[in-house]
């Protein structure tokens, strides 16, 4: 059974890839034997794929935008070239800004929507054609709990309804794909232990304390119990999933 968990010999690319949740995911996915190539805005991702590398997982990593389609489908060939192709995509990569509804900038909006929604359709567009060529491969986009339902006390309506984009998303090209072998679902984390939740719980402390008491678990979930869903997400232990949105909320979206 524990071998269906396993990803020996598949290549998972994985966005926003340099740290925070993505830098675990990257590490739950060599854990099980896949060779991970870690993706980022920026050259510095190199040196979390070292830095995986010296734990003893198989890592490669790649730069640029994922807003950019060009820059993705670039991306896509580039690691087709490398390592024959790409059985595993995890669109993780994804910013937010907060300001209150009335007031939310056009351009803010522009910019998180080009991140968490356009570049996940387009990642899954460009790496899903050689997976539908190859007639295999598994899809896990990060979704988020601000998706699924309505988070307090912040106000980031654009993150939100990205979020909300991408869980449907997932459900409408598992569909669409569904007879190709290429599973698409999606991982929607509640509130994380972070960097930036971190610092939320410098700055704002009573914030951070109502995040962890909406929590029926009563605690953040943290970065591994995240990848451990997308792991399972991408294994063909879940062979039979697509179109599934897994909450890794501590509860938080039924209660
Ligand atoms: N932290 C949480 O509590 C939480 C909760 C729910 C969902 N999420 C989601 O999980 C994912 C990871 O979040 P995180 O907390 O690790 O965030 P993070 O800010 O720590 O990491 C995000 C990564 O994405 C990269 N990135 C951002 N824009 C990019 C771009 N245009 N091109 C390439 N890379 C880009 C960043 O460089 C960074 O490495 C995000 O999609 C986020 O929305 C996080």
């Amino acid at each position: 059974m524990l071998d269906l968990y396993r990803l020996d010999g598949r290549v998972a690319l994985v966005t926003g890839a340099g740290g925070g949740i993505g830098r675990d995911i990257c590490r739950a996915l060599g854990g099980v034997g896949a060779t991970v190539v870690l993706a980022d805005r920026s050259d510095r991702v190199a040196a979390t794929a070292e830095a995986l590398a010296a734990e003893g997982l198989k890592t490669d990593w790649i730069a640029f935008d994922a807003a950019e389609r060009t820059a993705i489908e670039a991306a896509a060939e580039e690691i087709a070239r490398r390592h024959g192709g790409t059985d595993v995509l995890v669109a993780n990569a994804g910013i937010v800004i907060e300001s209150p509804a009335l007031d939310y900038r056009d351009e803010d909006w522009r910019k998180v929507m080009a991140v968490n929604l356009d570049g996940v359709f387009h990642a899954a567009r460009a790496f899903g054609r050689g997976m539908i060529a190859r007639g295999t491969g598994a899809i896990v986009a990060i979704s988020s709990v601000a998706g699924v339902r309505v988070v307090r006390p912040e106000h980031h309506i654009a993150y939100d309804i990205s979020k909300a984009g991408v869980a449907h998303l997932c459900r409408v090209l598992a569909v669409e794909w569904a007879k190709t072998g290429v599973r698409v679902n999606a991982v929607a984390p509640g509130y994380t232990d972070t960097e930036m939740l971190a610092d939320v719980g410098r700055s704002h402390p009573e914030v951070l304390q109502t995040w962890i008491d909406d929590t029926p678990m009563g605690r953040l979930m943290s970065r591994t119990e995240i990848a451990a869903g997308v792991a399972f997400l991408a294994s063909p232990a879940a062979s039979g999933i697509t179109g599934h949105v897994l909450m890794v909320d501590g509860g938080y979206s039924v209660a």
